[in-house]
C-alpha cells in the first residue's frame, strides 16, 4: 500500500536498535511518506541527526529549548502535523515517562501534546522488559490506546535471549501500513446502516429440549465486527451465543425462527444492508409440550412443520437502494442451489460456505464461494472468519 504524503513523525529514544532505524524510515519514504524525525538525547548517542536527516530529507528536532533558531511552539506543530506517530526504539524510559504523562523533552512533550494515534516498538534487554513495573507501564498505554508493535524474543546486543528485542523494520513498516488501511476502511461505512443477524435458533420440544443446529456465531459476530470497525451503525439479531459483541454493536437476542424474523423485519426498512448470517431452524415443532416429555418404552413421533422463510418474506419489503446478502450451507448441488436462492430471495450476493474440516459452523476459519446476482462466482482461500468479514464488508461498502 502507498503511503503518500502520509505525514508520519518518528521519535527515537536512546536504544543501541536505534541503528535500525534508517532502514524503516528509507521504507517509509519510498513509499511517498513525509517523514520527520525527533530524537531524545540519549538517542544522538546512538546515531547521528545528519544520518536521520538525510533518509528523511527533513531537519531532525533534539531539544525543547535548541540554542539555534528557536522556535517557541514547535512541539505543538509538530504534534498536530503528524497523522501517526511512531516511537521507535521505545526504551523503558519512555515507556515509563509517556505512562505517567511526563514531558520533560521534546519528544515526550510532542507525546503528551498530539491528538493522534501513537504506535510504540520497545526495544530493551529482557530484565527492563519483564520488569513489573515496565509491564504495568505497557498495560497503562494499551488501555490508554497507544498503539504497540513488538517486542519479540530473540538474541540481544547485550547478549541476551529473551523478550525485548524490537521488531525489524519491515515489520514496523507494514504495521504502519496496516494503521493506514484500518484508518482508511474506518471510513469506508459511515453513515451507512447496516443489519447483521446470526447464530442458531432453537425451537422448543417441551420445556427442556429443544431443536437447533451447531451454529456458534462466530461469522455473525465477526461481521458485525467488521461494520463497526468500518463506521456502520450496526444492528446485529442473534440467536443464542456465547460471544461478547463488538462494543457499538446494537444488540437484539432472540431465541426462535419467529423472533428471528419479527425483529429482522422490524429493522430491515431503516438499513442500508441485511447480512443474514444466522442459520434459523427449518422447521418447528407442531405442539410445544407444556411439560417435561417422560421417556417411555416405545418410540416417540415429533411433528415438525416449516418455519417461515426469513429471506423470502423480506425480500418482498426490499427498496432497490438495499442490500442482502444471504449465507448458504449445502450438502448437495451446493452452487445451484444457491444460485436459485439468488433469484427466489432477491439477493445481491450469497456466502456460500464449502464444508470441510477448517470451514463451517463453529470453526474459526471458513471456506467460502462468493456468489453474485450476475452470475460471478468468486472462490475465497480458507481464512480466520474475522478477515472473511472484512473482505465480505469491503465488497458491501463498494456495493453501497
Ligand atoms: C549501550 C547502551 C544501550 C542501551 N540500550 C537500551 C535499550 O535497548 N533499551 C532501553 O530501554 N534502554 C537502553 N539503554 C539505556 C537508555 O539509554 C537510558 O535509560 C536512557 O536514559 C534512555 O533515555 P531516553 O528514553 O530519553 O532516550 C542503553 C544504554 C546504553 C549505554
Amino acid at each position: 500500500m502507498s503511503l503518500k504524503d502520509k505525514k508520519i513523525l518518528v521519535g527515537l529514544t536512546g536504544g543501541i536498535a536505534c541503528y535500525k532505524i534508517p532502514y524503516l524510515i528509507r521504507s517509509l519514504t519510498k513509499a511517498g511518506a513525509d517523514v520527520k524525525v525527533v530524537m531524545t538525547e540519549a538517542a544522538t548517542r546512538f546515531i547521528t541527526p545528519l544520518t536521520l536527516e538525510t533518509v528523511s530529507n527533513n531537519p531532525v528536532a533534539v531539544h525543547m529549548f535548541p540554542a539555534e533558531k528557536f522556535i517557541s511552539t514547535r512541539h505543538i506543530d509538530l504534534a498536530e502535523w503528524a497523522e501517526l506517530v511512531v516511537i521507535a526504539p521505545a526504551t523503558a524510559n519512555v515507556l515509563a515517562k509517556i505512562s505517567t504523562g511526563i514531558c520533560d523533552d521534546l519528544l515526550t512533550t510532542i507525546i503528551c501534546a498530539t491528538p493522534r494515534p501513537v504506535m510504540i516498538a520497545p526495544a530493551m534487554n529482557p530484565g527492563m522488559w519483564q520488569n513489573p513495573v515496565t509491564q504495568r507501564n505497557v498495560a497503562t498505554l494499551r488501555e490508554l490506546g497507544y498503539l504497540f508493535v513488538g517486542p519479540e524474543e530473540g538474541d540481544m546486543a547485550c547478549e541476551h535471549v529473551g523478550m525485548g528485542r524490537m521488531s525489524e523494520p519491515q515489520k514496523i513498516f507494514e504495521a504502519i501500513q496496516a494503521f493506514f488501511q484500518t484508518s482508511r476502511k474506518k471510513k469506508a461505512l459511515k453513515g451507512k446502516k447496516v443489519l447483521v443477524t446470526a447464530g442458531p435458533t432453537r425451537e422448543a420440544i417441551d420445556p427442556v429440549r429443544y431443536l437447533s443446529n451447531h451454529s456458534s456465531g462466530k461469522m455473525g459476530y465477526a461481521l458485525a465486527a467488521s461494520a463497526v470497525k468500518m463506521g456502520a451503525e450496526v444492528t446485529l439479531v442473534s440467536g443464542p451465543a456465547t460471544i461478547t459483541p463488538q462494543p457499538g454493536v446494537h444488540l437484539v437476542s432472540i431465541e426462535t425462527t419467529k423472533e428471528l424474523h419479527r425483529e429482522v423485519k422490524k429493522y430491515f426498512k431503516g438499513v442500508d444492508c441485511l447480512i443474514m448470517a444466522a442459520a434459523p431452524a427449518d422447521f418447528t415443532v407442531v405442539h410445544t409440550k407444556q411439560k417435561k416429555i417422560k421417556r417411555g418404552k416405545g418410540t416417540f413421533e415429533l411433528s415438525l412443520e416449516p418455519t417461515v422463510d426469513i429471506l423470502k418474506d423480506i425480500s418482498k419489503i426490499k427498496k432497490t437502494n438495499q442490500l442482502i446478502v444471504g449465507f448458504a450451507l449445502e450438502t448437495d448441488d451446493a452452487i445451484a442451489n444457491a444460485r436459485r436462492k439468488i433469484k427466489e430471495k432477491k439477493l445481491d450476493m450469497i456466502i456460500l460456505n464449502q464444508p470441510g474440516p477448517d470451514s463451517g459452523f463453529g470453526t474459526d476459519t471458513n471456506q467460502v464461494t462468493i456468489l453474485y446476482k450476475n452470475g460471478r462466482a468468486v472462490d475465497l482461500p480458507v481464512m480466520r472468519k474475522t478477515e472473511l468479514a472484512d473482505s465480505i464488508l469491503e465488497i458491501i461498502a463498494k456495493k453501497l
